[in-house]
């Protein structure tokens, strides 16, 4: 057997244009996306609604077909060796596409039959067990809640016990209980050594449980790397000055700091980190003739790159 590969996927120049009813080829849904999953990552791909995430990962699934570009699933090229490709894989998809009629057990043992998976091989209940399904195995699915579905869906993707588990917004329409346990479920899989790749729009999930963060952007990657490169682009942090007394104006000692009047008493200043910008702020204060009456700093979180990546304000493609 071939050594695992270190990249679980790799996306290479992949483009994607949908055409209309008329034939007529709509705006571009993917521009020459490129990156890679690491083997063993639990990868998050980012993007507002229409960024092309559910288009990138429904390629991968051979649900869409790619206009151009290549992709490889643990080695395997998916033009030259889509059954390898797919093997490698599993995919939760965005709709909770069920049968209504069928129990998580019937489910789970219809899929390992299309894979041709040995009454003898299956691992039916134990999937169910690592999913939080046991003790509905044999329900009808349209009995079950919208996170059992869900969670169904992952079982179901887990039946031919691929080595890359991808999740298309796993927890979008979940309530905050069955949300925690969904990411429990994901990230027990990931510390079992699969690979995780999941879309999401939630940015706080992706910034507590995933390593590697990607994101799209009518179709462009506009960033990709670890989570900590991320928050180290944002150089700034900002300092919010609260005085005793009402403000009448900008005190000249700190015209120089450039602030912004947060309130009536209060100012903000946008400081760089690291560079003696906050000791030169606060050696200036009390040069300006104001009691204080409280200080406190923000920290940029995730949030802030997101926006600032993904703002429309930027240049549009
Ligand atoms: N089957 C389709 N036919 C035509 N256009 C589509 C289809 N699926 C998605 N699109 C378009 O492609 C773009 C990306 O959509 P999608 O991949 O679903 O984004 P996301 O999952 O990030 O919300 C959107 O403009 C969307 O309208
Ligand atoms: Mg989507």
């Amino acid at each position: 057997m071939s050594p695992p590969p270190d990249h679980a996927i790799v996306i290479e120049n992949l483009c994607k244009t949908y055409r209309s009813r008329d034939g007529k080829e709509r705006p571009p849904a993917l521009k020459s996306v490129s990156f890679t999953v690491p083997r063993g990552s639990m990868f998050a791909l980012l993007g507002p609604n229409g960024a092309g995430k559910s288009t990138l990962i429904n390629v991968m699934a051979g649900l869409v077909v790619k206009s151009s570009g290549r992709v490889s699933i643990w080695g395997h090229d998916l033009d030259d060796d889509p059954r390898q490709a797919r093997r490698a894989i599993g995919i939760v998809p965005q709709e909770l596409n069920l049968d209504p009629f069928f129990s998580p057990r019937e489910t789970l043992e219809v899929q390992a039959g299309y894979y041709g998976i040995p009454k003898a091989e299956r691992r039916t209940d134990e999937i169910l067990e690592a999913v939080g399904l046991a003790d509905k195995a044999t329900a009808y699915a349209r009995t079950l809640s919208g996170g059992m579905r869900r969670r169904l869906l992952i079982a179901k993707a887990m039946v031919h016990n691929p080595q890359i588990l991808v999740l298309d917004e796993p927890t979008a329409g979940v309530d905050v209980e069955l949300r925690r346990h969904l990411w429990e479920t994901i990230r027990e899989m990931n510390a079992h050594g699969r690979t995780i790749l999941l879309t999401t729009h939630y940015l706080e999930e992706a910034q507590d449980n995933c390593e590697s963060i990607a994101i799209l952007r009518h179709g462009a990657l506009v960033a990709c790397e670890s989570r900590e490169g991320l928050l180290a682009r944002l150089t700034d942090k900002v300092v919010e000055v609260r005085f005793a007394a009402p403000l009448a104006g900008i005190p000249p000692a700190l015209a120089a700091f450039a602030p912004v009047a947060s309130g009536a008493d209060r100012l903000a200043f946008r400081v760089t980190r690291g560079d003696g910008g906050v000791p030169a702020l606060l050696n200036a204060l009390p040069n300006c003739g104001l009691a204080v009456a409280d200080i406190s700093t923000t920290e940029p979180d995730l949030e802030e790159v997101f926006l600032r990546l993904t703002r429309e304000d930027t240049e549009r493609p």
